[in-house]
């Protein structure tokens, strides 16, 4: 394997930033520190530029298998690699959907011949697969167990206790939570093709509009709501997917303080709010809804104080096409994960985050929350992860720049100002290279594998 000795960069870390000399060995960070030597090793010139942790995205939907005319493993996790991450967890709701641990084994392996990053594949709860989940907690390379506790994208809801309760109460394995209150969203629909609904009075039932009025604030904090007396009660670790509603942070911090809960939210809620849905329509309906500009501020606070601990994106790509059959009859979500990390750079850029924070919130917190072994750090004896970012680099995101298989971006016009990816190594492989300075491998990646 090549050796690299990366001279001279600034190692961005979660807790502090040194100029320093980096030495990349058998796919390991070998070495850091000052002067360093390497002999027969690829020097490259780090001066001025930022050195982080790749990014560990831990929620995607890269359509792999059977969906594969939206996205697939290999054009997804290019554009992953391309926007600095280095590990995605893919969820159960692709074709056929993993509620089985022989169907994880074989989308790992599928992955392993196509994914070009490090990847994480996750089994989906369903209502008759309960000794199948307990079975996985035996398996350290499934990062844990998805719960749809409301209608979304591939079907698979499981929103009555009658199914959640022996899920929290028998088995052991990080819980992944979409928290929206099933009940309250049928209600709502219902209300309004009876006329009843106060807030879409006289609104059309294909208004993309109505999408955040029927799953608004209440549908996401009752459902989180939910979510956390499930965990409390059995004491059991729990990942409160795209949190977008402030109401949802009170039980966000009760499931925290009891040392229980962590959560995250995606860059659709920090830069989007239900208002863009009027220009954009379907291309900006995902599940959870868009909320209010309250909100989104809210968020970013939530950011801050460490409430919400990491930043996913949700990478749900869908056609155009699929997009322009308009609301009700199209699918929710967006891409995000080519987009993600020079994006919060751009807000560390306007003092909004530090790149302290920006490292907590992509790498080291989820490696923390997922219990992944290796990954999300510079520091020795890790898997060389890494992402090179030229901060006085800057582009406007343009649909010409998308490496996902839709072809569209709900962030073009976005000026990413605070740098941009210039290369991206997963375990010592460089597999992103913004100049031709450096071959890269196209080698597939490799599981993960998390402390049970
Ligand atoms: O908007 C969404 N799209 N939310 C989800 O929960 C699923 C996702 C998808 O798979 O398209
Ligand atoms: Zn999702």
């Amino acid at each position: 394997m090549t050796k690299y000795l990366l001279k001279q960069g600034t190692l961005i870390s979660a807790t502090g930033r040194q100029v320093a000399d980096l030495i990349i060995d058998n796919g390991k960070i070998a070495k850091i520190g000052s002067n360093l030597t390497a002999l027969s090793a690829y020097e490259i010139n780090c001066d001025g530029l930022l050195i982080l942790p790749g990014m560990i995205d831990t929620h995607v939907h890269f359509r792999d298998p059977g969906l594969t005319h939206k996205a697939d493993a290999a054009t997804e996790s290019l554009a992953a690699l391309a926007g600095g991450v280095t590990t995605i967890c893919d969820m159960p709701n692709t074709k056929p959907q993993t509620t089985t641990i022989p169907l994880v084994k074989e989308k790992q392996q599928l992955y392993a011949t196509k994914c070009l990053c490090d990847f994480g594949i996750y089994l989906g709860a369903a209502k008759d697969n309960l000794e199948e989940l307990k079975r996985a907690d035996e398996d350290n390379t499934i990062p844990a167990v998805k719960i749809f506790m409301a209608e979304s994208t591939g079907e698979m809801t499981l929103s009555e206790d009658e199914y959640l309760k022996p899920i929290f109460a028998q088995t052991r394995k990080l819980l992944l939570v979409h928290a929206e209150n099933e009940a309250r969203r049928l209600h709502r629909i219902e209300q309004f093709r009876q006329g009843k609904l106060k807030e879409a009075m006289g609104m059309a039932p294909n208004d993309p509009y109505l999408h955040g009025i029927v799953r608004d604030n209440k549908v996401a904090s009752q459902g989180t709501k939910h979510a956390v007396e499930l965990a409390l009660a059995a004491k059991h670790r729990m990942h409160v997917l795209h949190v977008s509603a402030r109401e949802e942070f009170p039980f966000l911090r009760q499931g925290l303080d009891a040392g229980l809960v962590t959560s995250e939210t995606c860059p659709q809620y920090l830069w989007f709010t239900r208002e863009d849905t009027k220009v954009h329509g379907l291309y900006r309906i995902m599940n959870p809804a868009l909320k209010g500009e309250a909100d989104r501020a809210a968020l970013w606070e939530a950011l801050q104080t460490g409430l919400i601990s990491q930043v996913a994106t949700d990478h749900a790509p869908h056609l155009p096409e699929e997009k322009d059959l308009g609301y009700g009859k199209g699918p929710s979500g967006l891409p995000g994960v080519q987009f993600v990390l020079p994006l919060l750079l751009a807000k560390a850029q306007e003092g909004e985050l530090t790149l302290e924070q920006v490292v907590q919130l992509t790498s080291f917190n989820p490696a923390q929350n997922f219990q992944i072994e290796n990954k999300g750090q510079l520091a020795e004896g890790f898997d060389a992860d890494i992402a090179i970012i030229n901060p006085n680099a800057s582009a406007m995101i343009h649909a010409d720049m998308v490496k996902s298989k839709c072809g569209w971006t709900p962030y073009e016009g976005v000026l990413l100002n605070g740098g941009l990816v210039e290369k991206t190594f997963v375990r010592g492989e460089l597999k992103f290279n913004r100049h031709s300075d450096f071959k890269v491998s196209m080698l597939p990646g490799k599981t993960i594998t998390v402390r049970l």
